[in-house]
């Protein structure tokens, strides 16, 4: 299956930058220690094996999550990785969101490019600027929301 490759450099979009007003702002765990911190809410959300599941893959170097809860449930989540991608070549300061999911009954609500975004706006603060997410050329949800987000079709293709 092919898959599209999408970059989003946030300093060329000064409307990635999400106002403050913006609904579904993302909670960014970026290790163990925070996801400690955030283990009761990942707990109700997720249950058991996924937040240990969580805390393994932040032990990993470079690999981050992010969600966006209402009502105490996820209506959002994702994972990044920073700085590699398994499949293209990114750079040392660049971060790779995936996979990315909102919750079915939150689907066509524009969830996922406000939070990614939020994600992003996060990220910026600690001086990562350049993005990216692939998704297969059949997931047209995902290149829409991809889209909504500010990332642009690098024009590169990748067979997964
Ligand atoms: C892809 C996904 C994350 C998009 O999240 P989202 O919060 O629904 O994003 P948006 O609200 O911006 O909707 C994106 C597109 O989904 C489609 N859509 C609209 N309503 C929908 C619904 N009720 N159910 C599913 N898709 C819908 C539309 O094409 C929409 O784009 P448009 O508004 O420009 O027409 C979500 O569909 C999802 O979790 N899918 C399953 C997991 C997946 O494919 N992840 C991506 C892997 S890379």
């Amino acid at each position: 299956m092919k898959h599209i490759v999408y970059r989003c450099d946030i300093r060329d979009r000064a409307d990635t930058v999400v106002p403050s007003t913006e609904p579904w702002l993302p909670v960014v765990i970026e290790s163990p220690l925070d996801a400690l911190g955030q283990s009761g809410s990942l707990l109700r959300m997720t249950g058991v094996v996924p937040a240990l599941r969580l805390m393994l893959r932040l032990c990993r170097h470079g690999r981050l999550f992010y969600y966006a809860a209402d009502q105490g449930n996820w209506i959002h989540w994702g994972g990044i990785t920073q700085g590699w991608c398994r499949y293209y070549r990114v750079g040392e300061r660049a971060a790779v969101f995936g996979p990315v999911e909102t919750a079915m009954a939150f689907r066509g609500r524009g969830v996922a490019p406000a939070v990614m975004r939020g994600a992003m706006r996060v990220l910026a603060g600690r001086g990562v600027h350049v993005f990216y997410v692939d998704t297969s050329e059949l997931n047209l949800p995902m290149q829409h929301a991809a889209s909504k987000a500010g990332f642009r079709d690098t024009g590169l293709r990748f067979d997964r």
